[in-house]
């Protein structure tokens, strides 16, 4: 009997020290190694167990008991310990790792529209708005349809007044106005109608300064029909150019000549900046020009495939760096393809 006693205090003390040395874990890896020290192959429970074939046959279906129960309790105590601990892992993990999704988001660098672009797009609206198609043309072209069917044969001195860049390939050249797209659309259409915008890119060898660019762009603008008049072209471009200045600006047409129209006028504004009285910007006249017109030459005409006995039209081509230069009194037309983003930014 004390022997059984004997046994049975060394099952409580084994039990003791292993919950004593399981208050002070405080992390699961030392749960692990409390598990191998107090529950594993060589731990005191278990060597109770192995030690049990050497007991008195009256006393090991008892001692195997309590040992069992002895171990049911360790490993109780060590899944509550490990629940335990993983709660308070969570619960740090959720305070360290905390999202604070009121947090403003990093703002994306946006983009935004070219002012040539917007002003574009505005021109391309207004005459929409008044029925006409837009079109596309090509940049490069053949010398015949940036002159010659202009009405500017080769070796006309008029031809001197768009020189270009040429390429190696004989009679091609970069298109020094949106002009050559009228023969396009119009050797597309004949005999039909034409009421059509052609915007575009345009190049010229010219002197770079704050008014020119050698690259820039146009819109060019043809209606052909039987009955077209030159009181219908005033009214047109001055209804688009209070459209695009604002009601109150002031228009007039100037005779001009070009070789593809005949007559020929250029349309001018009234100056912005000095509202007429005269200043640097408008070379002291009070006016800025902003596109050539006239009636469409017979020649073009023909050229295009419409007899010039029964049709007429007219036609213009507006700068849009210029008017937008205007309209935003940019000082230097080189801004437009610098790519500074702190010009861009304004518009
Ligand atoms: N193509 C001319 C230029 O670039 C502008 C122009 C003038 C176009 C009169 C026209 C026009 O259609 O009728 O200088």
């Amino acid at each position: 009997m004390t022997r059984k006693v004997k046994e049975l205090e060394n099952l409580a003390q084994i039990q003791q020290d292993a919950l004593r040395a399981l208050a002070d874990v405080v992390d699961i890896e030392a749960l692990e190694a409390w598990r191998v020290t107090h529950l594993g192959r060589s731990s005191a429970v278990m060597a109770v167990f192995s030690s049990m074939g050497g007991m008195d046959k009256e006393l090991r279906p008892l001692m195997g008991k309590e040992a069992n129960e002895v171990r049911q309790a360790l490993e109780a105590a060590l899944e509550e310990k490990r629940q335990a601990l993983e709660a308070v892992a969570l619960k740090q993990a959720l305070e360290t790792e905390k999202l604070d999704i009121t947090l403003p988001g990093r703002p994306v660098a946006r983009g935004r529209l070219h002012p040539l672009t917007q002003v574009l797009r505005h021109i391309n609206q207004i005459f929409s708005d008044m029925g006409f198609q837009v079109f596309p043309s090509p940049e490069v072209e053949t010398d015949d349809y940036n002159f010659t069917y202009l009405n500017m044969p080769p070796y006309h001195p008029a031809r001197d007044m768009w020189d270009t860049f040429y390429t190696k390939k004989e009679g091609i050249l970069l298109r020094t106005h949106t002009s050559p797209g009228q023969i396009h659309l119009m050797r597309a259409r004949a005999p039909e109608p034409i009421r059509a915008i052609l915007p575009g890119a345009t190049m010229r060898y010219e002197q770079l300064s704050t008014r020119s660019e050698i690259e820039f762009v146009q819109v060019e603008v043809l209606v052909i029909g039987k009955q077209v008049s030159f009181a219908e072209m005033k009214g047109t471009l001055d209804d688009f150019a209070r459209c695009l200045f604002g009601d109150d600006a002031r228009t007039r047409l100037r005779p001009s000549h070009f070789p593809f129209t005949e007559p020929s006028a250029e349309l001018d504004v009234g100056c912005f900046v000095c509202d007429g009285v005269g200043c640097p910007v408008c070379k002291e006249t009070g006016w800025l020009e902003i596109l050539g017109c006239g009636m469409v030459h017979p020649v073009v005409l023909e050229y295009g495939g419409y007899d010039p006995a029964i049709y007429s039209g007219f036609a213009a081509g507006m700068g849009v760096d210029r008017s937008t230069l205007m309209r935003y009194r940019i000082d230097d037309i080189r801004h437009f393809r610098n790519n500074d983003v702190r010009f861009l930014r304004q518009f």
